[in-house]
């Protein structure tokens, strides 16, 4: 499908979009590129990021209104800790005053905001607003906001291996039980289903330590926008893309496309448990 700029009103862009396949129920952004958005302007690196908070913005807005349920962005990773202290500061400052400024704006929005990560290291009023957040937005029903913060995929799984070491030796797990849903069920993002969709910004070719573990099947979008260009407009033709791929969770073709007794094709895993469970 190819898709109009959006001008003025989007919403003939969404209403295609939603007609022309399905939405995918969670969208995980790799939000890369402000470095070099402000250095290409002359800029500080931190005006990059403050921009880069307009985009997260707007791709929250658009992303409740097309429906999609899951949105994981990571905000901060494991690693961001080892960059000068005064970018981590800055970077601390920022989600702050974001934090602060937007928490309205999303809750009467009805987005239930959630964090994923090592949230116990990041600074303490950083840590409240969050907590402050969460509680606020626990009972809302729009589209579900995961800020990955201090987070990396290695220390997710770390993490949920030494849970599960703990809960063996307690007697409280056996070693019989270890599935990869029982592993699945003890990392940070147990709550959320596996990410359809993976978009990276900034051209890199990179998974960088994030959901290494569920984007084991996620369709993967590299844009070569820097994340504070990287708006609607893009993530819109994300979504495009999305629809036109097969998911195929490993089977051929013919199996997603054999006839479905009501006639309706369906896509990939869900199309292969229902005929998996038929009598
Ligand atoms: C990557 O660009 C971006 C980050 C490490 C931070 C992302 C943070 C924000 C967009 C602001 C706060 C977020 C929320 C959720 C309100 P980079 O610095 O690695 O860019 P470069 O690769 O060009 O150096």
């Amino acid at each position: 499908m190819a898709l109009e700029k959006a001008t003025g009103s989007d919403r003939p862009i969404q209403d295609q979009l939603v007609k022309s396949g399905d939405i995918p129920r969670h969208i995980a952004i790799i939000m890369d590129g402000n470095g070099r958005w402000a250095q290409k302007r002359g800029l500080p690196r931190i005006a990059g990021h403050r921009e880069g908070v307009n985009s997260v913005r707007d791709i929250v807005e658009a992303c409740g209104q097309l429906g999609v349920r899951y949105l994981t962005l990571y905000a901060f990773s494991t690693e961001n800790w080892k960059r000068p202290r005064e970018e981590v500061s800055l970077l601390m400052r920022l989600l702050l005053k974001a934090l602060r400024d937007e928490k309205d704006r999303l809750h009467q929005n009805e987005v239930q905001l959630k964090a994923v990560g090592d949230i116990s290291t990041l600074p303490q009023d950083v840590q409240d607003e969050l907590l402050d957040g969460i509680e606020k937005m626990k009972n809302n029903k729009g589209l579900t906001l995961i800020l990955a913060l201090s987070y990396s995929g290695r220390w997710d799984i770390t993490n949920a291996i030494s849970r599960m070491y703990d809960d063996i030796r307690s007697g409280v797990l056996k070693k019989e039980q270890i599935t990869q849903d029982l592993i699945t069920s003890y990392l940070s993002t147990r709550d959320f289903p596996d990410p359809d969709l993976l978009v990276r910004t900034s051209g890199e070719l990179r998974i960088s330590n994030f959901l290494i573990w569920q984007i084991a099947y996620s369709e993967l979008f590299i844009s070569q926008e820097y994340w504070p260009s990287f708006r609607r407009t893009q993530l819109y033709e994300s979504i495009a893309d999305f629809q036109r791929r097969e998911r195929r969770f490993g089977m051929v073709s013919e199996q997603l496309h054999s006839s479905e007794p009501t006639g309706e094709p369906l896509r990939g895993m869900e199309r292969f448990v229902k005929s998996a469970s038929k009598p």
